[in-house]
């Protein structure tokens, strides 16, 4: 599927309003692209990062991470995009799952403040691009409004 059109699928999900529409996404980003292994939302809670709603195929023991710690915090405490290649090679990385080759962070916002972030880990080296980059910013800034009333 092309990054314009899961867009719109995305803003369907949304539209609907429904209690688990964050669910709804993470669900259908990890369903759609085959290089987004696991995809989960952290939510900022307590000054700590905290798993929300997820998906793949399995749970991963970091369900809590201060802001500051591996990938994750690192993208938190920056608001930047942490885009790693190859996670071997960033001695920042907290490992989930023994399959995950690159990951990719971002951040969400409201307003000024940094609420949660999407956490994609793929199985495939490298796995993403500038596009996706853009693509996951736009859905990040989709998620921002749902996120306040979901946490
Ligand atoms: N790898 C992340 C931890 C979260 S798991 O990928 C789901 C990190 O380095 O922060």
């Amino acid at each position: 599927m092309i990054y314009t059109q899961a867009i719109q699928q995305i803003k369907e999900i949304l539209l609907k309003n429904e209690a688990d529409n964050i669910q709804h996404v993470v669900d259908f980003l990890q369903s759609t692209f085959d290089s987004y292994s696991w995809v989960g939302i952290y939510l900022v809670k307590n000054s700590i990062l905290q798993l929300g709603p997820w998906a793949g195929p399995q749970a991963t023991e970091h369900k809590k991470i201060p802001i500051g710690d591996g990938v994750c915090g690192a993208a938190a405490k920056s608001g930047k995009i942490e885009n790693i290649a190859d996670v071997q090679s960033d001695k920042r990385y907290l490992s989930c799952f023994l399959s995950t080759r690159s990951e990719i962070v971002v951040p969400i916002f409201c307003n000024d403040e940094i609420i949660g972030e999407i956490d994609i880990d793929s199985d495939m080296t490298n796995a993403f691009s500038t596009e996706d980059e853009v693509f996951l910013k736009k859905v990040a800034d989709m998620l921002s409004k749902h996120i306040r009333t979901y946490s």
